[in-house]
């Protein structure tokens, strides 16, 4: 899997989804299911998606003990999905089963494992909420770099992370998967720091996700197409 464009379906049901997706005509693009829509609609919809011939980034971020990541991603690992994601600061035998699961899973239906990722730190945090309520001390960047060397270190395949970080994780050999993107003009909401594609692209990101310059434009697809044109061409 190289560089592509991937959709956040943020929406609030599968049926929302599924109009989306009308307006992309034969088009299949790579989409990301996260907590919100996997907890109503479940693995029925990735099912569905897949079937359909949309590749799948399921991002549930899961942390917990090892052993209990390792069977929630075996089953995670028999739907087929492409791209999906664990927290970081679970620690590296969390990652390392984490991992296990993914594969047997796969192994189980004759599928691929998926690319497994890592959550860093969260954008929502910041320098003085992980001193003062985590007691850690370390600037925030150092830390995005450590645990990202774990990641590495369990064999992970990459993380997510702003496009602003994706050279050093290139550095490391690791795979970026960026949030944070806007189209030339769009607005930029709650997002604090921001690159277009074709800025992600320069930086070295490996897939970008893209949701409201996308989901929220009067032409979803004519966005779209500007974002894999700008990204990946
Ligand atoms: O609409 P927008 O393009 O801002 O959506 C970005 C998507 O990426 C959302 O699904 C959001 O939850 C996700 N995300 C993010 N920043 C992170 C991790 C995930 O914006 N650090």
């Amino acid at each position: 899997m190289g560089k592509d464009v991937i959709i956040a379906c943020d929406f609030s049901s599968a049926e929302k989804v599924y109009s989306f997706l009308d307006k992309f005509g034969e088009k299949r693009p790579f989409l990301k299911i996260g907590m919100e829509l996997f907890y109503k609609e479940g693995s029925q919809m990735v099912k569905e998606l897949k079937n359909r011939g949309h590749k799948i980034f399921l991002d549930l971020k899961l942390h917990d003990i090892p052993n209990t990541v390792r069977k929630a991603m075996f089953n995670i690992g028999a739907m087929d999905v492409d791209i999906t994601n664990v927290h970081a600061a679970g620690g590296i035998r969390m990652m390392q089963e984490a991992r296990l699961g993914l594969a047997e899973g796969a192994e189980s239906k004759g599928y691929q494992p998926a690319q497994l990722i890592a959550v860093t730190q969260l954008t929502s945090t910041d320098q003085e909420m992980l001193e003062t309520e985590l007691l850690i001390k370390e600037p925030i960047a150092d830390v995005v770099k450590k645990y990202a060397e774990n990641a590495k270190k369990a064999g992970l395949d990459g993380v997510v992370c702003s496009p602003l970080e994706a050279s050093i994780m290139r550095l490391l050999d690791l795979i970026s998967v960026t949030p944070g993107i806007r189209l030339l003009g769009d607005s930029v909401n709650d997002q604090k720091r921001v690159s277009t594609p074709e800025g992600a692209k320069n930086m070295g990101s490996t897939y970008i996700v893209v949701g409201r310059s996308i989901t929220a434009a009067d032409n979803p697809l004519e966005a779209y197409e500007r974002c894999v044109a700008e990204f990946c061409d």
